[in-house]
């Protein structure tokens, strides 16, 4: 099997969004890793327009050509990490979208989060998994929360998040449990594919 792939997803795309940061302090964090490959991607250059599809992508593929090409960036990836911010309570609008126009290819896949905010985004965290299992994929126990304190510390006094040890701590807990998710389940997915090619 090969080394698994992390798709380090900023989840904000607004003027002077502060996702970015923490997007590439935890990219920074998991290349010191040997056991998972990571790729910071960024949803500012996936500029799908709001979702108007006749079908679900459930049940028929995408025509729009920009969600084609997202599409085919969610395949590529064995597991994903969610930098996100929270909207009034939930994810950010342009990350549901992003969601809604790709089904298949999220299927069977770990995703862990980091949340930044008032709360650590906790609510749009937890209202993130309960979405991702309708998409058939594996939400982490762990995540990162940047809350209040540290967040406005990196905003506005000029610290790290290196500062605040609890973020490092947290940060190893989620990547390795994430680690271990993205192994097995590319080994079950893998397992699958023989199968059906098997049966066909
Ligand atoms: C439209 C909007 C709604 C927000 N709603 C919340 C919220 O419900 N809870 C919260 O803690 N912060 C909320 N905030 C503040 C964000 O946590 C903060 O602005 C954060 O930096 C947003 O992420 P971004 O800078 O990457 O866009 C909201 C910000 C915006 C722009």
């Amino acid at each position: 099997m090969s080394t698994p792939k992390i798709g380090i997803v900023i989840s904000t795309t607004r003027q002077g969004r502060f996702g970015d940061r923490p997007a590439q302090w935890i990219f920074d964090i998991a290349k010191q890793r040997h056991d998972l490959q990571f790729e910071l991607i960024d949803l500012r250059d996936y500029p799908i327009p709001m979702f108007d599809a006749p079908i679900a992508p459930a049940y028929a593929p995408i025509a729009n050509e920009e969600a084609q090409r997202w599409a085919k960036k969610v395949a590529e990836l064995d597991g994903f990490i969610f930098v996100t911010a929270e909207y009034n309570h939930s994810i950010p609008a342009v990350l549901k979208n992003t969601l809604d126009h790709v089904h298949h290819e999220w299927k069977h896949k770990p995703a862990a989060f980091v949340g930044y905010g008032g709360t650590g985004a906790a609510r749009a965290v937890e209202h993130l998994r309960s979405i991702l299992v309708e998409l058939a994929m594996v939400p982490t126990r762990f995540a990162v929360h940047i809350g209040m304190e540290p967040y406005l510390g990196v905003l506005r006094d000029g610290k790290s998040f290196n500062d605040y040890d609890f973020l490092k701590l947290t940060a190893g807990m989620m990547l390795d449990e994430l680690a271990w998710y993205a192994r097995t389940l590319k080994a079950g997915r893998e397992e699958s594919a023989v199968d059906e090619a098997v049966a066909a």
